[in-house]
């Protein structure tokens, strides 16, 4: 815990630069968003952008697409290099991008994972789970990362798409690449490592696509052949161009693995280190909807958002000029005392719980209904099945400020 950081007490909080941020920040960055909200909700970087804190600066931030823009093709450009591989991918995300072009994208996006799409998923996701706990029933110790809670997503988004069995190998490691180029600050390693996991995503999904317009799936079940039937040339004058169909492609793959592996890692970790709340949960199944939005509000996957503004503005009693990016402090906002009671307490039952965790406004998660139902079978089949695990020393965080997670999580799931 940061209490272990003798530095944290003399630490001058608005002296906190997310580019060189201290030690300990990563492990633990709950203690410098308290000090955030108390002391510093909207707070200037060295580089002229701004860190905001406060849910409600938050909240009003992500539904108001005008005054704060998602585009980041100017923030982009000298970080990834114009037109690079990392360059392309992200500016044509549906995520990094504004009305009418995210208008146009989101529509065709949110017709194709339709509540009657996700409600297929979940007989698939039982048995994948299931199978899961079957497979580490022998064993004596797992990694409830690599044998568990990774796994789930790339089977479940893989089963979304209809990616084959056997060619989801290096969906992970692609997707860690190219969302690890978006932490604050990045070694040229791992920007290379970025772009190439661009081109080789790229080139394996045309591949896919080729194949699935030549043999199309049922259009009910198969995501991926119903953003087909919406490129361009298809049955819609607005739909996709064939590179924002696979780069949009690529983010779902991306935006449904390591934030739902984080979830149910990340849900497994405090269930363990919270006794009396996994008991809550054994003893009243039905909490689990609930306890999964406490686990996206207490360890949210994703920390950070980033906005730009459009026009002068002011937040928190500061004028902010236009063309200032903006930093969103999501896992801070979710630990606000003005919207949460005793924020820092880790509650199953609490309920309402306003969470950000998906962001909010016309950008909100587009996948949170799958994500949700991953979490809730992943946790309560998980519970049911080894109710006395226990996670053993040697416990890895994953070490980014934007994506929290672990990366291994050794655990004892039969007492011996
Ligand atoms: C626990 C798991 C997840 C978390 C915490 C999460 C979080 C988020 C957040 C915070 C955003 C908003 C980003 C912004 O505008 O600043 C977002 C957008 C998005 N997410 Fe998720 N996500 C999760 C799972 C998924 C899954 C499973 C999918 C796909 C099936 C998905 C697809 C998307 C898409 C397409 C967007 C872009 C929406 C838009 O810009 O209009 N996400 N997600």
């Amino acid at each position: 815990m940061m209490g272990a950081n003798p530095g944290f007490s003399t630490f001058d909080i608005a002296e906190l630069d997310l580019a060189h941020l201290p030690p300990g920040f990563a492990e633990d960055p709950f203690p410098f968003y308290q000090r955030l909200l108390r002391e510093a909700p909207v707070l200037r970087q060295p580089d002229g952008s701004y860190l905001i804190s406060r849910h409600a600066d938050l909240d009003r931030i992500y539904r108001d697409t005008q005054l704060f823009s998602s585009d980041k093709k100017q923030v982009f450009a000298p970080k990834f290099g114009a037109g690079s591989p990392l360059f392309t991918h992200h500016t044509t995300s549906l995520v990094f991008s504004d009305p009418p072009l995210h208008t146009r994208v989101r529509r065709i996006m949110t017709s194709a994972l339709t509540p009657r799409a996700i409600a297929r998923m979940e007989p698939g996701l039982v048995q994948a789970v299931d199978h899961l706990l079957n497979r580490m029933e022998d064993r004596e110790e797992v990694d409830l990362i690599a044998d568990f809670a990774s796994i789930i997503p790339i089977q479940i988004i893989g089963n979304l798409l209809d990616v084959p069995m056997e060619e989801r190998g290096p969906l992970r490691d692609w997707s860690l690449a190219i969302l690890g180029a978006l932490e604050p600050s990045l070694a040229a390693a791992e920007l290379e490592r970025g772009h190439r996991a661009v081109r080789e995503f790229s080139a394996y999904l045309k591949g896919l696509i080729d194949r699935r317009r030549a043999n199309p799936g049922d259009p009910e079940t198969d995501v991926l052949t119903r953003l087909i039937a919406e490129e361009q040339g298809g049955q819609s004058e607005e739909g996709l161009t064939e590179l924002e169909l696979i780069q949009n492609c690529i983010f779902i793959l991306n935006a449904g693995h390591e934030t739902t592996t984080n979830l149910i890692g990340n849900g497994l970790a405090l269930l363990h280190d919270h006794p009396d709340q996994k008991q809550a949960l054994l003893d009243g199944p039905e909490r689990i909807k609930s306890a999964v939005e406490e686990v996206l509000r207490f360890h949210s996957p994703n920390q950070l958002g980033n906005r730009q503004v459009t026009a002068d503005v002011e937040i928190g009693g500061r004028t902010i000029a236009a063309g200032t990016n903006l930093h969103l402090m999501i896992g801070a906002a979710n630990r606000d005392p003005e919207v949460f009671s005793e924020p820092d307490r880790f509650d199953i039952t609490r309920i309402p719980n306003r969470h950000l965790a998906f962001a909010g406004g016309p950008h909100v998660c587009v996948g949170l209904s799958l994500a949700r139902l991953e979490g809730q079978i992943a946790l309560q089949h998980f519970l049911q099945r080894f109710p006395s695990f226990q996670i053993l020393d040697g416990r890895k965080g994953g070490g980014r400020v934007r994506f929290r997670g672990y990366a291994h999580l050794p655990a004892l799931i039969r007492q011996g």
